[in-house]
């Protein structure tokens, strides 16, 4: 498994786990698109040349939002996701960011479990934000 920066050959794939994993998924178009913007960093697991996961953030001044994470279902339980945000992470600190917010559906959790063995705390809570099912979204952050 190796972890790479995302290119526009990953984009099918990644837009068919967007499908897999989410009830409101990103489209292939808007998954591309941040291929353009410059405050956009996407890493890409690899294995051969199957994406098994992905992470997406955008930074604006030395803020970083993670705006998702997934881990294709036959490839989790592996240390994937932990990887993916632990490269994260390092990419942000080149780039003079050093800290790292999510939101994180209230019931989710195998993604909350992942985000607390990181060390990642709580730092809010947003009512009603999720649609499909409606829920909350918890807040969280993490300073490196
Ligand atoms: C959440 C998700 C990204 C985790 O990916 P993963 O590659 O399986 O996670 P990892 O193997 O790196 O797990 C790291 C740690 O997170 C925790 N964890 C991960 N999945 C878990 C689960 N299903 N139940 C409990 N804890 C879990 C464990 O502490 C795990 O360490 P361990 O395996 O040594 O016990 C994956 O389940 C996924 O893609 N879910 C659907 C998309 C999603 O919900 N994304 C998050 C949006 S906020």
């Amino acid at each position: 498994m190796k972890i790479v920066l995302m290119e526009e050959g990953h984009v099918p794939q990644i837009a068919e786990l967007e499908k897999l994993c989410f009830s409101e998924p990103w489209s292939e178009k808007s998954v591309a698109s941040e291929l353009q913007n410059p405050l956009s960093l996407w890493l890409v697991a690899l294995d051969g040349d199957v994406v098994a996961g992905y992470i997406g953030s955008q930074t604006v001044l030395d803020e970083t939002d993670m705006m998702n994470v997934a881990v294709h279902p036959d490839y989790r339980r592996q240390g994937v996701a932990r990887m993916l945000v632990g490269s994260l992470m390092d990419a942000l600190i080149q780039r003079g960011s050093h800290r790292l917010t999510l939101e994180v559906r209230a019931s989710n959790e195998p993604a909350r479990s992942l985000y607390e063995t990181l060390g990642f705390s709580q730092v809010g809570l947003r009512k009603n934000y999720y649609r499909a099912p409606r829920e909350d979204a918890l807040i969280l952050q993490i300073g490196f």
